[in-house]
């Protein structure tokens, strides 16, 4: 951060310039990925919410993107070199990662621990090994990444934006490295509450770390709140005042910004091939499609959702042959173990349902489908249906929801939505359901497959009034703004030590 010192011994910031500054997003996942196909190595657009934001959210000239693309460690130097070239024309700055940190840090440390710990989902802990080591090592590493880019040695023009439980230590790694930068954190996953968070044993570094930024932010004032608990319990020497925290003489601010979508991005022409798709599962009039779109992952509570259909079917025979689940399960973290044991478990219970409820003729209940889509591919998908089912145990936000009711230009179609998606803070006019609660999940279902045209139409136009007004570029820069602010009393030189 940039500081001058006034008489009196104060602090003034001077602040970064928005309309000049250059932004370094620094994440874990590059906007693309690198996968390795029959004919070697191809690149495709990552998947996740925070790929989607990131990527629209800030000029391209006056940004710099640090991630990994994906594990290159199999391929051969010519192949790692194309994909070097290819980051280099996009403005992305790749991290390699060697197999053991994938392992360790990716696979272990973030994935097997600290996203089931800030999900709330202590039942996935591995019983030991927490690989913290490995995830302090890539972190450096990161750090390090973003010192070789930065242009001068004052902070003054460049915001180093840090995102996602990945990268936690990363703010507090910069700030012993270049202590005047200007640096922001965004969580992109829910924060867990103090018992389920002090699980970590290496929560107090987690927390310093993210204390390395000017500004930590989330989606909610929920997860906001139980980080400052978190805070206030865990981190000797902060204190919290006006909803910041003073810590090592600086003041920390924090804030709830909930992330959009760019609903532009949703309004144009979707893609042939699916609307040709969908448009023959529709031949038979009678026949309503309910759509999901998730990552392969135990929080979106996919289990739960296909017992909902099982369950409407049997509070509702007549609907037999005449609905259809199209499930979209995008895989993802396959080496981990809970992922692997998940998608055992949705396809036995696609089985399992399918098996109970198809007849020779009419629709089969779910149709599974185990690869991802392209963004226009999804708009057509999100115009074919006529309900979205977004039921997630816990989610940070989740941008399907929001982006099904941008593509929603005809004021149709119904979502039923998660009350634990951080979405539905805002989209209330939503079915709003309670994914535990498998017999709630089905008759709301039901509803939503009995809704009138005019309550559909009521109901959608409503969201999209909350939906098109946002975008990512309008909350990065509501966000970024928030970093020249002082608290009311300045800090003097040496305070709350
Ligand atoms: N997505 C995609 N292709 C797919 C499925 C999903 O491009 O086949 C995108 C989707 O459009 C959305 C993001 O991945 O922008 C998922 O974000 P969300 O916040 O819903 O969930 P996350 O995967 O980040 O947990
Ligand atoms: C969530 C996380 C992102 C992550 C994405 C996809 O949205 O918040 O940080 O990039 O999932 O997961 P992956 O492990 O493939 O990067």
């Amino acid at each position: 951060m940039a500081m001058n010192l006034l008489p009196g011994g104060h602090w003034s910031v001077v602040p970064p310039n928005l309309e000049s500054a250059r932004l370094i997003l620094v994440s874990n996942r590059l906007p693309i990925s690198v996968v390795e196909g029959d004919d070697g190595p191809s690149i495709k657009d990552s998947v996740g919410g925070v790929a989607t934001a990131l990527k629209v959210c800030w000029p391209v000239d006056r940004r710099c993107w640090i991630g990994w693309p994906g594990d290159l460690s199999r391929f051969a130097p010519v192949d790692v070199s194309m994909v070097n070239r290819e980051c280099g024309r996009r403005a992305l700055v790749p991290v390699q990662l060697s197999s053991g940190e994938v392992e360790r840090y990716y696979e272990g440390c973030a994935n097997s621990v600290l996203w089931p710990v800030f999900h709330n989902r202590i039942d996935r802990l591995p019983l030991e090994n927490h690989q913290f080591d490995a995830y302090r090592a890539v972190n450096e590493r990161f750090a390090d990444a973003v010192v070789d880019v930065l242009d001068d040695d004052d902070g003054r023009n460049d915001i180093v934006w840090v995102h996602d439980f990945h990268l936690c230590l990363v703010p507090g790694l910069l700030r012993q490295r270049r202590p005047g930068q200007w640096v922001a954190f965004f969580l992109h996953i829910p924060f867990p509450p103090l018992e389920v968070f002090s699980i970590l044993p290496d929560r107090r570094e987690l927390l310093e770390g993210m204390l390395g930024s000017d500004i930590v932010g989330f989606h909610t004032t929920r997860y906001r709140d139980r980080f400052i608990d978190c805070v206030r319990a865990l981190v000797p020497g902060a204190r919290v005042k006006d909803e910041g925290v003073v810590y090592e003489g600086r003041r920390i601010e924090t804030c709830a910004a909930p992330l959009g979508i760019d609903a532009d991005d949703f309004r144009g022409e979707g893609d042939d091939q699916i609307e040709l798709e969908m448009h023959k599962l529709h031949t038979n009039p009678d026949i309503q499609v309910l759509l999901g779109v998730d990552r392969l992952d135990y929080t979106k509570g996919i289990p739960r959702r296909l017992l909902a259909i099982d369950r409407l079917l049997e509070l509702r025979p007549e609907l037999n042959g005449r609905v259809t689940l199209l499930q979209i399960a995008v895989p993802s973290r396959e080496k981990v173990e809970a992922y692997a044991e998940l998608k055992v478990q949705v396809q036995q219970l696609v089985g399992r349902v399918n098996g109970k409820h198809s007849s020779l003729a009419g629709a089969v209940p779910i149709r599974l489908v185990s690869h991802g889509y392209s963004q226009k591919q999804l708009l057509s998908l999100y115009r074919a249906a006529d309900v979205m089912v977004v039921t997630p145990l816990l989610d940070g936000m989740n941008l399907v929801a929001k982006e099904f009711i941008a593509a929603r230009t005809d004021d149709d179609g119904v979502l039923v939505l998660s009350e634990f998606a951080g979405a539905a803070v805002e989209l209330r006019d939503a079915l709003i359901v309670n994914p535990y609660d498998i017999d709630g999940t089905a008759r709301a279902l039901g509803a939503a497959l009995d809704m009138s045209a005019e309550e559909r139409r009521d109901r959608m136009r409503r969201l999209r009034l909350k939906v098109v007004g946002e975008s990512p570029r309008a909350w990065a820069e509501g966000f970024l703004k928030l970093l020249p602010f002082m608290p009311p009393v300045l800090l003097g030189v040496g305070d709350e030590r």
